[in-house]
Parts: structure tokens; C-alpha cells; sequence
């Protein structure tokens, strides 16, 4: 596969838009495809609001596991490269529809989490957003007694406004889209990199396999993660590793 040549000085506002796969290489299963956690779990009884209405404590052994699982993950090459390129760069955003912090625990700041993070909870007290790392959880809070409500973005949940806003924002802006990881079939954030495309920037999928949205973008590198972006900006890589 010919590896296209991106120089960094041609590109003011680079967004990188990941996705599960982007953790993927640190040993975090994807959603969808092989061994994918939905392939695995029903949603609906485990990650939607009626589930938690339904049986908080069957969607908090879930989450739990999920916690316990990310919280083992530590960031990898790729994720490492994004931080490094962050830092360097002013105008590089990053938008992640992860929820595993692997950007943040790499350096990485102002992360747009469009689903939330499973290191937030909620609950009914007015200040009861917080970052949340124990393991396990105290699952109720002391304060309030409510379950406490992981703060992601789950199915059939609206999206929270502010992320959404500022990714596309940073999306519409950018001249450089590279999308890592997703396999684009979860709407709005799939819809995103078509911002990109319509106001000419150079668009590039990183992803083993073929998706939906492939033919969005004009480049498709058809391999994973460390290995891309290790061929595209391989003193950055060497940097990071
Ligand atoms: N490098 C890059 N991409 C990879 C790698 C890798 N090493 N390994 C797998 N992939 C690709 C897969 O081919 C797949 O297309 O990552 C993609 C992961 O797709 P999904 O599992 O659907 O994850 P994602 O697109 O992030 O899901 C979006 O769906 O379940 C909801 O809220 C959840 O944020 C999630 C959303």
C-alpha cells in the first residue's frame, strides 16, 4: 500500500476523530465485528437508560467490568503520536467517541468525548458530576442515596450539546481530518467527517477493514493504528515511543 505523503507544515488545523479501534491495540475489545462487545452483550439490557431505570445494579456489573478492564489499558503508539502532535501543534483537536480516557492518560488535553467517559458519574446532587476512578465503585451515592449514573452517552440517550457543538466546529474548520478506529454506523458523530469533506480538507481513514463511510474519505489506509501513523509521520512516532 503506498503511504500518501501529509507534511505536517502543510496543515494548520489537523482533527483527529477516533474510535474503538483506536484502542484496540491496547487490548480494549471493539463494539462491532470480531469479538466486539456487542456481539457479546445486548445493549438494551446493559447500556441504554431503561436498563439502568430497570436494574441499576445489572448495568453497574457492566460498567464495572468495563472500568476494570480500560482502567487496565494503558495508551498506545497511536495514542501517543495524537498527544505528541497535540502538544506541537496549536489547532489540533481531538475528537474521540471512546469513553476509556486512553487519550487523556497519554497527554493528550481538551479531548471532545462525544460519549461521555466511564471515569464520570452523576446523581442527583447539584455538584454531582465527577471524575470517578475507584474500583469497584461505591455505586450509590452517600450524599443523594441515587444510583449513581455513569456519564456516557448511551443508546437512545440525546447527545450532550456542548461536545457536539465543538466537534463540529472543529471538524468544519479543519484541513486535515484523520478518522481512527470507527467503523461510522453511529450517528451523529458518524455524520462528522462529512463536515470536513465538504469544505475541501484532506480526509484519511485509518482502519484495517472497509466501512460504510470509506468512500468519504480520500485516502484509506487499510491497517491499524500504530502502524499508520508510525508510516506517515514516522519521526513523530519514533518520538513517541
Ligand atoms: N486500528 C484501527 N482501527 C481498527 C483496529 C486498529 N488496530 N482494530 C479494529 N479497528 C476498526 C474496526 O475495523 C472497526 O471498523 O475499528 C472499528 C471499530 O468499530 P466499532 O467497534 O463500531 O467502534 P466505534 O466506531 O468507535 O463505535 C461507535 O458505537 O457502541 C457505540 O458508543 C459506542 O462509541 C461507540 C460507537
Amino acid at each position: 500500500m503506498t503511504i500518501p505523503v501529509l507534511p505536517l507544515d502543510r496543515y494548520e488545523r489537523i482533527v483527529f476523530f477516533t474510535g474503538a479501534g483506536l484502542s484496540a491495540e491496547c487490548g480494549l475489545p471493539t463494539y462491532r465485528g470480531a469479538g466486539g462487545i456487542w456481539s457479546e452483550y445486548n445493549y438494551e439490557d446493559f447500556a441504554c437508560q431503561r436498563a439502568f431505570d430497570r436494574d441499576p445494579e445489572k448495568v453497574w456489573d457492566f460498567h464495572d467490568e468495563r472500568r476494570r478492564i480500560m482502567g487496565e489499558a494503558e495508551p498506545g503508539l497511536a495514542h501517543r503520536v495524537i498527544a505528541r502532535l497535540q502538544q506541537e501543534r496549536a489547532g489540533t483537536a481531538i475528537v474521540t467517541q471512546n469513553i476509556d480516557g486512553l487519550h487523556q492518560q497519554a497527554g493528550a488535553t481538551e479531548v471532545i468525548e462525544l460519549h461521555g467517559s466511564v471515569w464520570r458519574v452523576r446523581c442527583r446532587c447539584p455538584d454531582g458530576l465527577q471524575e470517578n476512578h475507584d474500583q469497584p465503585i461505591e455505586r450509590q451515592c452517600p450524599a443523594c442515596s441515587a444510583y449513581r449514573r455513569p456519564d456516557i452517552v448511551w443508546f437512545e440517550d440525546p447527545m450532550q450539546e456542548g461536545p457536539l457543538r465543538a466537534a463540529a466546529t472543529a471538524i468544519a474548520e479543519c484541513d486535515l481530518l484523520v478518522s481512527i478506529g470507527t467503523s461510522g454506523v453511529v450517528y451523529p458523530a458518524a455524520a462528522l467527517p462529512q463536515l470536513a469533506r465538504q469544505t475541501g480538507a484532506m480526509c484519511v481513514e485509518i482502519n484495517p477493514e472497509e466501512t460504510e463511510v470509506s468512500g468519504q474519505y480520500q485516502v484509506n489506509l487499510r491497517m491499524g493504528a500504530s502502524e499508520a501513523l508510525s508510516s506517515l509521520w514516522p519521526e513523530v512516532a519514533e518520538m513517541s515511543r
